[in-house]
């Protein structure tokens, strides 16, 4: 079976996203340091994904610390904990979990760490499957009969260690027979949707059209788009969301066309103590992903190079935000303060 991270009891085995489609190989993490280098260097990346690996990653801190001190040992894993936050600033996933890894491991003693910090871990990503579950079947009942959807980036079991959000809301409306074609953006400069949603889509034999980035307009004038599902890293309070850069192009372009605009993510992804999408630090990534094109270089020698890896999409192009406790519309911070501390969203 195909998974992007699994628990092994003494260590995280992890897909190496980086090496799709061309490789399928596995690798077993068996250290913090080399969980933070995985998430770093996106051999794990996609924002549950990532949280669910940095849980994992303190459980092996905690691990690794065993013939310490017991006083020792709590500090080893806060040090591991703060070398995560260190890894990707955007996707608030990985701080949710790493919040919870703490508060696991505060009300741990030197006797229960290990396992206290594994249960919690395994309960994270627990909960990641059943909001995954949720949200592919809330997300599916937007889709239209016969519908042509659109999506970006990768935002399916890869990137999220269990169903998938925006693909796993797209491959549950085919099973159900209302997709007849995706449509995926190849999404530069890393290529998350030509190398991995078209290999998630055709294992699940979703027939699917690959368009680069830029056709994206052209599509949407000349052919009869029904809806664009995408992922998030960090929805703000207001709604507004951040989410793998070409994004806010693709909404604004959705709008021009009157093609509803569909967010799913888990509340995991709803970060309500910043109030809009002006306050989410956005990752800048390193000149040569823009330059290069798998370790070739495309680019003319000398100029300045922008890689900011996400943008924002402000709340008023998205039309709802799919959660696993019910589709959320505007206004967005009454109604995801409601679905995220909690309380009942609305459901459809
Ligand atoms: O830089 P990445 O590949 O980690 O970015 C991933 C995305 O932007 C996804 O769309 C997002 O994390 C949603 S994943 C369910």
């Amino acid at each position: 079976m195909t998974y992007s991270v699994e628990w092994h009891g003494d260590g995280l085995r992890v897909l190496d996203q980086s090496r799709l489609p061309l490789e399928e190989r596995y690798d077993l993490l068996r250290s913090v340091e080399e969980v933070a280098s995985a998430i770093r260097e996106m051999r794990v990346r996609g924002a549950p994904a990532i949280g669910v690996a940095a849980a994992y990653g303190v459980a092996l801190a905690a691990l690794q610390s065993e013939g310490a001190a017991p006083t020792l040992r709590p500090l080893a894993v806060e040090a591991a904990i703060s070398e995560l936050e260190r890894t990707r600033p955007t996707a608030v996933n990985l701080f949710t979990a790493l919040n919870r890894m703490r508060a696991a491991l505060c009300r741990s003693n030197a006797a229960d760490m290990t396992s206290t910090l594994i249960r919690e871990a395994l309960r994270i990503h627990e909960e990641e499957k059943e909001a995954t579950a949720a949200i592919s079947s809330l997300g599916a009942s937007l889709v239209p009969d016969g519908a042509t959807v659109l999506t970006h980036c990768n935002a399916g079991m890869l990137a999220t260690a269990a169903h998938g959000t925006a693909l796993g809301a797209i491959i549950e409306a085919y099973r159900q027979g209302r997709v007849t074609r995706v449509i995926a953006t190849e999404t530069r400069p890393l290529l998350q949707g030509a190398r991995l949603t078209v290999w998630e889509l055709l294992k699940e034999s979703v027939p699917v059209t690959l368009i680069t980035d830029s056709m994206v307009g052209h599509v949407m004038h000349t052919q009869d788009v029904a809806c664009v599902i995408v992922g998030a890293d960090r929805v703000a309070a207001n709604g507004d969301v951040a989410n793998k850069i070409g994004t806010y192009g693709i909404a604004v372009l959705a709008r021009a066309h009157r093609v509803p605009f569909y967010v799913a993510a888990p509340t995991s992804t709803v970060d309500l103590s910043i109030r809009s999408g002006r306050d989410i630090t956005i990752e800048q990534r390193s000149d040569d992903e823009v330059t290069t094109v798998s370790g070739h270089t495309v680019a003319a020698r000398g100029s300045q190079v922008l890689n900011p890896s996400f943008d924002v999409t402000p709340h008023r192009y998205v039309t709802a935000i799919v959660t696993e406790r019910g589709i959320i519309s505007m206004p967005y911070s009454t109604r995801l303060r409601e679905a995220a501390s909690g309380s009942s969203g609305r459901g459809n």
